[in-house]
């Protein structure tokens, strides 16, 4: 199984960025944590972060053949973004997990629309850190039905 772990934008602040609403984990712990838990499944991960819409778009493209799965948070570009929307619809095989740190559903309502919800294959919100391990989780097994 090979996954691509794909946060955007302020992620990269994550352990400083609003700890109360985040978490204090930092990115790279984070992404050491997905590494340390898809070994035990012998899962491979590409790690990447980005702030641009573009760069994001460009590395679904760049490693689409080669992922399985991506477990993606895609930070405020999920109310947003159409175009990572049609990015995300243009690779059906290609397994995408949403993830958010907060819960979508107690914030603004701004925030509770993800226009990125329908052409995923599976949303997890609220967890913090856990939710990006159960993603690795659920993919695992999606992988092993199929
Ligand atoms: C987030 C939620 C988004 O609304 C926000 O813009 C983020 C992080 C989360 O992980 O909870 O950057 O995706």
């Amino acid at each position: 199984m090979n996954i691509l772990l794909l946060n955007g934008p302020n992620l990269n602040l994550l352990g400083e960025r609003e700890p109360a609403l985040y978490g204090t984990t930092t990115l790279a712990q984070l992404e050491q944590l997905v590494v340390t838990s898809a070994e035990e499944v012998g899962a491979k991960i590409r790690a990447y972060q980005s702030n641009h819409e573009g760069v994001l778009i460009d590395r679904l493209h760049e490693w689409r053949k080669w992922a399985t799965g991506c477990i993606f948070n895609p930070g405020a570009y999920t109310h947003t973004s159409y175009a990572l929307r049609d990015a995300i619809a243009a690779m059906p095989q290609v397994r995408v997990v949403e993830v958010h740190l907060s819960d979508l559903t107690k914030r603004e309502p701004w925030r509770q629309v993800s226009v990125l919800a329908d052409v995923v294959a599976h949303r997890i919100q609220g967890k913090g850190v856990a939710g990006y391990l159960e993603a690795l989780e659920w993919l695992t097994k999606d992988a092993a039905t199929r």
